[in-house]
């Protein structure tokens, strides 16, 4: 191979990769949130679903020292909002978020974006938040983990 196709080639593959990456939403780099403190519960601006170069983000992912694990945060549509605790219910290890669906690297389970499981063998949901808006504000109110 020359340089010249060596290039070409290359030019290609980059293309490629950079189409792929733009309309497979879930191979996006996952957005991470940050969140004020309230005394029950955290406060995360709606703008961080909209924030940034690419378009509107599915979900946002918000670490706070109060909480052992993550919380994902999904925009359902219509107002309407599921926060996960992102600890796998089989047996505690920490997920990962890939588009609507949260997997573990452990023994394979994964869950939707309400938490129920779908993939065994874990086969309880995720624990989860309730989350209101509130002036242009998720609160995820940390009391009331179901
Ligand atoms: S700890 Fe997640 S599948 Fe076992």
């Amino acid at each position: 191979m020359d340089r010249k196709d060596f290039l070409r080639t290359s030019c290609i593959a980059c293309m490629g990769m950079a189409v792929g990456a733009s309309i497979l939403p879930g191979c996006a780099g996952a957005k991470y949130a940050k969140a004020a403190r309230e005394e029950n519960g955290l406060l995360v601006d709606l703008s961080t679903f909209t924030s940034g170069k690419r378009s509107a983000h599915r979900y946002v992912i918000v670490r706070d020292e109060l909480l052992q694990y993550p919380v994902c945060i999904y925009d359902l549509g219509g107002g309407q909002y599921s926060a996960l605790l992102m600890q796998c219910s089989h047996q505690g290890a920490e997920l990962t978020v890939s588009g609507d669906q949260l997997t573990c690297s452990a023994h394979g389970s994964s869950f939707d974006k309400m938490g129920k499981a779908t993939h065994k063998p874990a086969s309880k949901p995720l624990r989860t938040f309730p989350v209101t808006v509130t002036r242009g504000k998720l609160f995820i109110d940390l009391r009331k983990q179901t």
